[in-house]
C-alpha cells in the first residue's frame, strides 16, 4: 500500500519523465488536448479510443452569471462531466481570444482546491512564460467511483480590458476507472462569452429598503434590505455555494459591492443578489443605531450615498408574496389556504433585523447554530397577543430569524392581520391564514 508520501515520490519521479511531446495520464494530461483551434482535434481521444460525442454523456461550461465576462473581475467556472455509466473523470478547458483563437490567451485560469492544476503550453506548470494556458483534472479531482458525473471548479481572471468575445473550450473524459486507456468516453464543448461593460451606477434616493416590507422605513442591524436603481451589475444572480469562503459571506458578487457609512468605519456589506437595477444586501450584525449611507459600486463608479435610518429595534416578518407571512407547521409544512393554521396551534413565522443573541453573531459569517435572541418579540394576531416561546437564528440562513408562537385560542377564521414587535417598535402587518 502506497502512503501519501511515497505516492508524492512516484508523482515527482513521473513529473521529471514528462518531456515526451505528448502525455496523458490520470494525474493530469498533456496541453493542447481540448479541440480549440490549434489544438489536436481529436482531444482525448488520440490516446483514449472512440470516437469523439459519441456516447450517452456530456462536458458543460457552467458561468454563473451566463455567458459573459466583465474585464477585470474574477468569475467562478465549473466544468460538468456527467456520463450515465461512468464512474471517473477528467477534463481540459483553455480560454482564447476569439480574435486569435489558436494562441490568444485570454486571461488567467486559477485553481481553488486540489481537484484542479494549470499548466502551460510547453506542458510546464504556471506562470507560463509564454503561450497560452489550460486548467485540467489532478490524480484527486478524477474522483475514482463517484458514480453519474463529476463537478470540476476554478477561477478565471478576465482581460482587465475589453477584448471582444472570448471562447472557451473543453474536453471531458467520462471514464470506467479501470486505471487504463480502455473504455473512458471523451466529450467536447465550447462557449463563447461576450464582454460586459459595466456603466456607472445610480440609486435615487428612497430606493434602499426594507427587503421584507419593499418599503422605506427604519431598519435594525442584521436586516435583509433592497436598493433599487440602474446600471448597477452587469449579469443577474443569487449568491451560490462557490462565493462562500470558510463560512465568510460575499462583499462582492460579480463586481458589484454595497458601501456603508456612517455607523462604524466604512465598509462593505454582504452581498446576497445582483442584477442591472436590483441589490440584495445584508446590514451587519454588529451596525449602531445611526444614519448610514449607503452607496454601490461596480468597476465603473459608484452611486450618490442614499441615507438609511437605522435603529436599536426594527423587526420586520417575511412573506411569501408581500402579504402572506412565511410560515410552517410543526410538520414542517407551509401555513397557506389549503394548510391553515388552528386556534392554539405552535407555529413558525421568519424574522429578519430581530435583535442582538447570546452568544452574539458573527459579522459577515454563516451563523451555525440556532442562537436565542437576547430579548424575546412580542406578536400580535388580529390584535390578540400570541404566545412567543422562543425566537432564534437560523443555521445556514443569514439575517433570518425563526419565531415560535402560539395562536390565540381565541382567533377567528380567515386571513389574520400579524405583527411583530419590539421595543417600541412595530412590523408592517403581515397575513396568517387560520381555520378552526
Ligand atoms: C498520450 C495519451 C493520452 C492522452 C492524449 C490522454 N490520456 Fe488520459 N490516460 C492515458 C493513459 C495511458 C491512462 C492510464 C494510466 C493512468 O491512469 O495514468 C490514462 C488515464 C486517464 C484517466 C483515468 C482513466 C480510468 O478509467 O481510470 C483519466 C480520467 C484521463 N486519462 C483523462 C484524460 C483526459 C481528460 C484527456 C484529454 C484532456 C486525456 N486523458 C488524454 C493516456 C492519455
Amino acid at each position: 500500500m502506497a502512503t501519501p508520501l511515497t505516492n508524492g515520490i512516484r508523482l515527482l519521479s513521473l513529473f521529471g519523465t514528462s518531456l515526451l511531446p505528448l502525455f496523458g495520464h490520470s494525474y493530469g494530461p498533456a496541453a493542447k488536448l481540448t479541440a480549440a483551434p490549434g489544438d489536436n482535434p481529436v482531444a482525448c481521444t488520440a490516446c483514449h479510443a472512440g470516437t469523439l460525442n459519441s456516447g450517452p454523456g456530456s462536458v458543460a461550461i457552467l458561468m454563473r452569471g451566463g455567458p459573459v465576462y466583465i474585464p477585470g473581475v474574477k468569475q467562478r467556472i465549473s466544468v460538468r462531466v456527467a456520463d450515465p455509466n461512468q464512474q471517473r473523470w477528467g477534463f481540459e478547458l483553455t480560454a482564447r481570444l476569439k480574435s486569435s483563437p489558436e494562441s490568444g490567451q485570454a486571461g488567467q485560469l486559477v485553481p481553488v482546491d486540489n481537484f484542479t492544476q494549470v499548466i502551460c503550453e510547453d506542458n510546464t506548470p504556471t506562470p507560463c512564460s509564454s503561450g497560452v494556458s489550460f486548467v485540467q483534472h489532478t490524480s484527486a479531482g478524477t474522483r475514482n467511483g463517484t458514480r453519474g458525473g463529476a463537478t470540476f471548479q476554478f477561477d478565471w481572471f478576465p482581460p482587465t480590458t475589453d477584448v471582444g468575445p472570448v471562447t472557451l473550450y473543453a474536453a471531458g473524459n467520462a471514464a470506467n476507472g479501470n486505471g487504463t486507456n480502455a473504455g473512458d468516453l471523451i466529450y467536447t464543448t465550447s462557449l463563447e462569452l461576450n464582454s460586459a461593460i459595466p456603466a456607472a451606477p445610480a440609486v435615487p434616493a428612497g430606493n434602499v429598503i426594507s427587503a421584507a416590507t419593499y418599503t422605506a422605513g427604519p431598519v435594525a442591524a442584521n436586516s435583509w434590505m433592497t436598493i433599487y436603481g440602474t446600471n448597477l451589475g452587469v449579469t443577474t444572480r443569487a449568491w451560490d455555494e462557490s462565493d462562500f469562503i470558510n463560512g465568510g459571506m460575499p462583499v462582492a458578487l460579480d463586481g458589484v459591492s454595497v458601501l456603508l457609512n456612517g455607523s462604524t468605519a466604512p465598509r462593505r456589506a454582504t452581498v446576497g443578489f445582483v442584477s442591472p437595477n436590483q441589490v440584495n444586501f445584508l446590514l451587519p450584525s454588529d451596525v449602531n443605531p445611526a444614519t448610514v449611507q449607503v452607496q454601490v459600486r461596480n468597476p465603473a463608479g459608484i452611486s450618490a450615498q442614499v441615507p438609511i435610518t437605522v435603529q436599536a429595534t426594527a423587526p420586520q416578518l417575511l412573506t411569501v408574496d408581500g402579504r402572506a407571512a412565511v410560515a410552517f407547521h410543526a410538520n414542517g409544512t407551509a401555513v397557506a389556504n389549503a394548510t391553515p393554521a388552528t386556534p392554539g396551534e405552535t407555529i413558525s413565522l421568519y424574522c429578519t433585523g430581530c435583535g442582538a443573541t447570546t452568544p452574539p453573531l458573527i459579522p459577515s459569517q454563516v451563523p451555525v447554530q440556532a442562537a436565542p435572541v437576547a430579548t424575546l418579540p412580542t406578536v400580535t394576531i388580529a390584535g390578540a397577543a400570541a404566545a412567543v416561546s422562543s425566537t432564534t437564528v437560523v443555521p445556514a440562513s443569514p439575517g433570518v430569524y425563526e419565531v415560535k408562537v402560539q395562536v390565540p385560542a381565541s382567533a377567528a377564521n380567515g386571513d389574520l392581520p400579524t405583527i411583530i414587535q419590539l421595543g417600541t417598535f412595530s412590523s408592517a402587518s403581515v397575513l396568517v391564514t387560520v381555520q378552526k
